[in-house]
């Protein structure tokens, strides 16, 4: 490799593995496998090794990681929180065990313990009180969390009785149990928020709270698996563990003792198989040599203990047949492929169905009827198809073709120059279609319904009695019809059909964005609302007008542009300003609370602790603020919460725009 090259790749790797340190750490949002991330770090180090001159003096070969946020205190670890080597296949743990018994010889023992997917945490007890709880941080200092840990019923705030030092560390991984992940999921979703990816990013994020009240409404557990004293206290590891426990500490019940490496595989393979049975996520085992002072003869490398290592797990990967693939239809006509697939069990969960995002991804995987297919589940729910087995393709196979028509109204589809997805055009007639839209209409985000759901809009529109937007508000008529289907009781129908009058009162902005128009977001239909005050000035407005205002390019003029230019659509709109629904913006007297953020624009993204993105919102306007939609060169900050999308915040960082959380906006205000 010319050294011109060397420069540019360990540059590129340098930036790129520090963007996602930063992910994993800062936003616990990982967004690249850790066998990747190991990987390439790998690469960056033998690339920094051949050529020194170019190494970054912060390379992310020479740092730990870190996860320090301001608003907790930075503590540093009295003992240094390191990391562990990773192995990722029997090979790679038998050069371990050789380079053991080359430095100590054979006589040895090994403690096997899960490697649980959390966050570690480091507990410091004096004459058996918890006094703190210190983050992992970048393994020198971390922040100070104890108020939080301090609400999780497993970590004793005081010891039982027993022979522990006046003084020691304990070190231990905070995670959350699958199922409890799963309900509080739900209840995000439910509440319109966003959903973590995983317990793992759960946990973390619950930790950075700055509210420890809801902290303890998050249940958290935590095993503890490592124990430092300032005088040896116990020869081995293991004595340690059994210790830890009789003082009233969480420690994990399948730790074993090893006299081999043989006994350590077995260890592995029986795990790789049981973790799926746990009530909470493991991502490897890690291996101890169990003697301390064994551990002390092997000591340490710059960033990890040379007496331990851990064996990660892969993805877990499955074979099996594709038997169909199957068309869902969108409210926007876009037509999404869907593989059906004999069921296996994957990752503790029967898989039937795996996504297949468009026809590109069928052609990508050269996809042929009958194949068997390898799947895989990430960190996300949803398994993916990764490749086709070619071996067992049968030779008179036919690939697939993705279909030429609607699936729910055979429509011949269409496909916008640039666009991967297909689409079914007849959107007056195509039931999803339709349905979908009056789901829209009446969701949380629009018109907000009360009394009216998703289900009951689907049986209305099976029955007749609902085929636009317009129709809900006629619903009144069918009253009795209603009644005598015996699926609704006058309750509820009276409950609907108030949330129905009522809603007519909601913004012109809530109605423009329950239209439905491709790419008008809450955040468009509110720019446009505001500056162009009706519909009449909106459909009025030529495409000249439409693209001097905030926020509106090319592609949404043009929908909008198209949309209006429908005369269905035009009657629609007719109708439901007769029927009293606001199509005038509300002439708000603004009166703000200050000027400070006067000529400053902002996007909010992901999840926040203490606020909803739209108090944000209220609080950067109220200020005098800018709401952005997307993402340009225009924009002065990105709000940040967790679990953001990593394209946007590759798009901000490229920009070099600064990324702020939401403590520091209000700082701003400060
Ligand atoms: S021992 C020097 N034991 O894995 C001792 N770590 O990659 C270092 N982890 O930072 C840690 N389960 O967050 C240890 N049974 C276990 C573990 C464990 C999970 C995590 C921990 C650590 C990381 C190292």
């Amino acid at each position: 490799m010319s050294s011109a090259e060397a420069k540019n790749q360990i540059q590129a790797l340098t930036s790129e593995l520090k963007q996602h340190t930063y992910n994993y750490y800062v936003l616990a949002m990982p967004t690249i496998s850790d066998f990747d991330f190991d990987k390439k770090l790998e690469k960056l180090n033998a690339l920094e090794k051949e050529f020194p001159e170019f190494a970054d003096p912060d390379s992310p070969t020479q740092v730990v990681g870190g996860d320090i946020t301001k608003e907790f205190i930075t503590v540093r670890h009295r003992w240094p929180m390191l990391s562990l080597g990773n192995t990722y296949n029997a090979q790679e743990l038998l050069d371990f065990d050789q380079r053991i018994r080359k430095a100590i010889g054979d006589n040895f023992e090994y403690v096997c313990e899960l490697k649980f997917d959390g966050l570690s945490m480091s507990l410091t007890y004096e004459d058996g009180k918890l006094i703190r709880a210190v983050t992992r941080g970048d393994g020198v200092q971390g922040d100070d969390v104890t108020t939080n840990v301090r609400t999780i019923n497993t970590i004793p705030k005081r010891l039982h009785t027993g022979n522990y030092p006046a003084y020691f560390d304990i070190r231990g991984e905070v995670f959350m149990h699958r199922k409890a992940f799963e309900r509080l999921n739900n209840e995000r979703l439910e509440n319109g928020e966003v959903a973590y990816a995983n317990p793992r990013n759960f946990a973390s994020g619950t930790i950075k709270m700055q509210d420890s009240a809801e902290v303890a409404k998050r249940p958290l557990d935590c095993f503890l698996y490592f124990l430092y004293t300032e005088k040896p206290l116990f020869k081995t590891h293991w004595e340690s563990l059994q210790a830890a426990k009789d003082w009233g500490f969480h420690t994990n019940d399948h730790s074993e003792l090893c006299s081999n490496i043989d006994e350590v595989l077995q260890f592995i393979t029986k795990w790789d198989k049981d973790r799926f049975g746990l009530s909470y996520d493991i991502d490897g085992i890690v291996i101890k040599v169990n003697n301390y002072s064994q551990q002390q003869e092997l000591g340490f490398t710059a960033k990890s203990p040379r007496w331990a290592i851990s064996y990660k797990f892969k993805a877990e990967r499955v074979e099996t047949e594709l038997i169909s693939v199957s068309y869902q239809v969108g409210r926007t006509g876009a037509v999404t492929p869907v593989a059906n697939l004999k069921p296996v069990l994957l990752a503790g969960t029967t898989v039937k169905r795996a996504t297949l995002h468009n026809a590109n991804e069928i052609i990508r995987l050269d996809l042929h009827e009958g194949d068997t297919v390898f799947v895989e589940k990430g960190g996300e729910i949803i398994p993916k198809i990764i490749s086709v087995n070619p071996d067992k393709r049968r030779a008179d196979s036919i690939p697939v073709l993705y279909r030429t028509t609607c699936p729910a109204c055979d429509t011949p589809l269409e496909r916008k120059e640039g666009e991967a997805a297909f689409y079914c055009p007849n959107d007056e007639g195509c039931p999803p279609q339709i349905v979908g839209r009056m789901q829209h209409f009446i969701g949380r985000k629009a018109m907000n319904i009360d009394g009216l759901g998703d289900e009951t809009i689907e049986t209305l529109y099976s029955r007749g009695y609902i085929n636009h937007i317009s129709d809900i508000y006629e619903l009144h008529n069918h009253a009795a019809e209603l009644k005598q289907m015996g699926r609704f009781g006058d309750k509820s129908i009276n409950n609907m059909l108030d949330g129905i009058e009522k809603s007519k009162q909601m913004p012109f902005e809530k109605v423009l964005f329950g239209l439905g128009i491709r790419y008008i977001g809450e955040t468009v239909a509110k720019k446009l609302a505001f500056h162009f005050k009706s519909i009449e000035k909106l459909m009025a407005a030529p495409y000249d007008e439409l693209i001097t205002a905030e926020e509106i390019g090319e592609r949404i003029a043009q929908s909008l542009i198209e949309y209006f230019n429908n005369e269905k659509h035009q009657q629609e709109i007719e109708k439901l300003k007769a029927l009293g629904l606001q199509f005038v913006a509300e002439e708000k007297e603004v009166k703000l609370d200050s000027e400070k953020l006067a000529g400053q624009s902002f996007i909010i993204s992901g999840v926040f602790e203490k606020y909803s993105r739209d108090e944000l919102k209220d609080i950067i306007e109220q200020n005098g603020g800018k709401i952005l939609s997307s993402i340009s060169a225009k924009l002065n900050y990105l709000v940040a919460g967790d679990n953001m999308g990593p394209a946007k915040l590759e798009k901000a960082q490229k920009l070099n725009i600064p990324i702020i959380s939401d403590e520091e906006l209000l700082t701003m205000l400060s």
